[in-house]
């Protein structure tokens, strides 16, 4: 089930939309996750929790699951398959793993979220919080290296891929 160009370009233009504004998505929040870490002012850590807490649910995740899909659907859609090149395969491993981290992280960020938003909690329990850097980082460490796999696509094909490979030759030049 080949795509048509247009429809390859469509789905491509989608892909791209979603993988990269997934990341642009996790900077922003990175900065509110610095300011939970580093800030000693109540109001300030207040506001950063809640803020993230709702760019975590209502950007974040939105974005990871459209760019999984997209990514699903531009593999099998094309001539790359999702299991021939070690490329893509890397691709969709590596974007599940920061999908479920993400969404087990989103968990820890409601918590933080509802205590920030009770109002009886003091400056000192806000400031015992904690953040979510080391994943926030990590993730985009992961994501940087899934986005640089698919723009150089390294050569590298799977067994699976081979067989095709050979397969489609034999039909075409029989
Ligand atoms: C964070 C996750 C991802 C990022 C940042 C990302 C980024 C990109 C970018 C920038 C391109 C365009 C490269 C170009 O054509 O020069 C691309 C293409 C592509 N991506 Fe992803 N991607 C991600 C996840 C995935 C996943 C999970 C899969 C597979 C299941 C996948 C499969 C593909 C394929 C097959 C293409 C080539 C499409 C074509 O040639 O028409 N990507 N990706």
């Amino acid at each position: 089930m080949i795509m048509t160009p247009r429809l390859r370009k469509f789905a491509l233009a989608a892909h791209i939309t979603f993988s990269v504004g997934w990341i642009g998505a996790v900077a922003g929040y990175i900065a509110l996750d610095i300011a939970a870490a580093t800030s000693r002012d109540a109001q300030t850590l207040r506001t950063a929790y809640l803020a993230m807490e709702l760019i975590a649910w209502y950007v974040i995740v939105p974005l990871a699951l459209t760019s999984l899909l997209t990514g699903l659907v531009i593999s099998v859609g094309t001539r790359w398959g999702l299991f021939r090149h070690y490329w893509v395969l890397i691709s969709l491993l590596l974007t599940i793993v920061a999908t479920l981290v993400l969404l087990v992280e989103v968990q820890t960020i409601s918590y933080f979220a509802d205590i920030a938003a009770d109002p009886t909690t003091s400056g000192d329990d806000l400031r015992a919080l904690g953040s979510t850097l080391v994943h926030s980082v990590g993730g985009t460490v992961v994501l940087l290296v899934i986005l640089v796999l698919n723009v150089y696509k390294p050569r590298g094909m799977t067994r699976y891929g081979w067989r095709k490979q050979q397969e489609q030759r034999k039909v075409s030049r029989p």
